[in-house]
């Protein structure tokens, strides 16, 4: 089989060209090597040959002598990693080989021991998942950071009045601290998702060894408390060849790089010449080389377009992992790349809008004016139809319809249209209808549990204060 191989890669090379070197066995290695990605994950490899050895010390299957040498080895290792001056090789194909070649020729024989009871499909099973609890947790940190900058403009701006929109078309006029608590909210539900992903992937691999356990009396427990797993996987077929929590930790990154896209592009269309609802100050926009008068909200796109990455990814492992028959199979080894790719995005992405969010500051004389235009207030004159006349709903809408085309012809607001005007229409109306025509008192009237009334906005804003601390 790998003859057959070699032979087809060995005719092939000539179409290939120069890339690969003439023997077959450089095809082969190109292929294979991972170094060049999963040295990112020496740090989990480390800690989890050192729960695995004093786990094997513990169970009298290697000598403590054995297990103080492996720990000074891995040790110098972390050092010469963090220093700089690791030799990483290809020739030893990926970081759990590159790490254990290297304390044999620290350590000599004890080196060899370490791998007793286990398989590289356990432990870079292992690995993976604490890296990704480690990722995990990173964002439960950095979204509490978000979460908290947008609470602080909520409070700022419990009463700052601006359009809502459906469609893009100005709907209603709402609070900047309520569209501020809406993406608090957004984001709070993508912490719980990480949190609940991080509960149940908290499960150690480790001792299920290449895929059906192993002969040494070890113990699992041991090594998963040691790791801070909950408890080790009850299958060790599955504990090799599962990867649905790195699928999941994907699918809640992509949900949360969604919410930061519509952020993102909120904050686009505001900084924007024609709405200018908020500015961003010179740290989070760049100049244009050649329009001097440009401002471009350059941090905002490439947060928007983040998701592109995540989501691709989350479908890439998506692919590789369908249709792989248990156990371990080497396609596993694309599992990385995607999810390395992803979570960077995500960290440079959550950090760049939590400075974005803290950075602006929203121009109120623009919303406030933007908040009266287009008849923002339609739907509480028709309200207030309903409520003081008695008006079934429908045909206050109609009456509504009328007055607003009445203004839109006169180049007025509702609130600058005549009694008398409005009266031509429906002469019931009285000027109490004043009280209800301004974008304030239309905001201010939306007191329902979970509106936009500043008095509604400031209870949330107090709750989420007490949460956040
Ligand atoms: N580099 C490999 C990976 O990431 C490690 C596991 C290799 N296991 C094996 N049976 N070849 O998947």
């Amino acid at each position: 089989m790998a003859d057959d191989l070699n032979k087809k890669t060995a005719k092939g090379q000539s179409m290939w060209g120069g890339r690969f070197a003439a023997e077959p066995g450089a095809l082969m290695q190109a292929i294979n090597v991972s170094i060049g990605f999963d040295q990112r994950l020496a740090a989990q490899d480390i800690r989890g040959s050192k729960a695995h050895s004093d786990m094997l010390a513990a169970q009298g299957i290697i000598t403590a002598e054995d297990r103080d040498a492996i720990h000074t080895g891995l040790d110098e290792i972390e050092a010469e990693i963090a220093a700089g001056t690791f030799p990483f090789s290809n020739d030893l194909e990926d970081i759990h080989l590159n790490i254990e070649a290297r304390l044999k020729e620290k350590i000599g024989e004890a080196g060899g021991r370490l791998h007793t009871g286990r398989s590289r499909n356990d432990q870079v099973a292992t690995d993976f998942r604490l890296w990704v609890r480690d990722h995990l947790d990173q964002f439960d940190v950095q979204l509490t950071t978000l979460m908290t900058a947008l609470l602080a403009q909520a409070a700022k701006n419990t009463d700052t009045i601006m359009p809502g929109f459906t469609h893009l078309q100005s709907a209603q006029p709402v609070t900047f601290g309520h569209h501020m608590l809406a993406y608090l909210e957004m984001f709070a539900r993508d912490r719980d998702r990480m949190r609940d992903c991080r509960k149940r992937m908290n499960e150690s691999p480790l001792g299920a060894a290449a895929l059906a356990g192993t002969p040494y009396p070890i113990d699992r427990d041991a090594t998963a408390t040691e790791l801070d797993f909950a408890r080790p996987m009850a299958n060790s077929l599955d504990a090799v060849s599962a990867r649905d929590f790195a699928l999941e930790a994907l699918s809640a990154a992509s949900i949360c790089a969604t919410h930061l896209s519509r952020l993102s592009e909120e904050i686009v269309i505001w900084t924007s010449a024609q709405f200018q609802f908020i500015t961003l100050s010179d740290a989070f926009t760049t100049g244009s080389s050649i329009m001097p008068q440009k401002r471009n909200p350059d941090a905002a796109e490439l947060v928007r377009a983040k998701v592109g990455r995540i989501a691709g990814a989350l479908i890439s492992l998506t692919i590789v992992m369908k249709g792989l028959p248990l156990a371990y199979s080497k396609d596993m080894q694309e599992d990385k790349e995607p999810v390395f790719d992803a979570f960077e995005a995500l960290d440079v992405g959550l950090a760049a809008m939590a400075g974005m969010i803290s950075d602006m500051t929203p121009n109120k004389d623009r919303l406030a004016a933007a908040a009266g235009a287009a008849f923002s207030t339609a739907t509480d004159l028709a309200d207030w139809l309903v409520m003081k006349l008695n008006m079934p709903f429908r045909d206050a809408h109609h009456v509504t319809g009328t007055i607003v085309a009445m203004a839109e012809k006169q180049g007025v607001t509702l609130d600058e249209l005549s009694l008398a005007d409005m009266q031509s229409v429906e002469p019931r109306i009285t000027d109490d209808v004043y009280r209800v025509l301004t974008p304030l008192a239309s905001a201010s009237s939306r007191t329902s549990y979970g509106g936009t009334a500043p008095s509604e906005v400031a209870k949330q804003v107090k709750r989420w204060q007490g949460e956040l601390g």
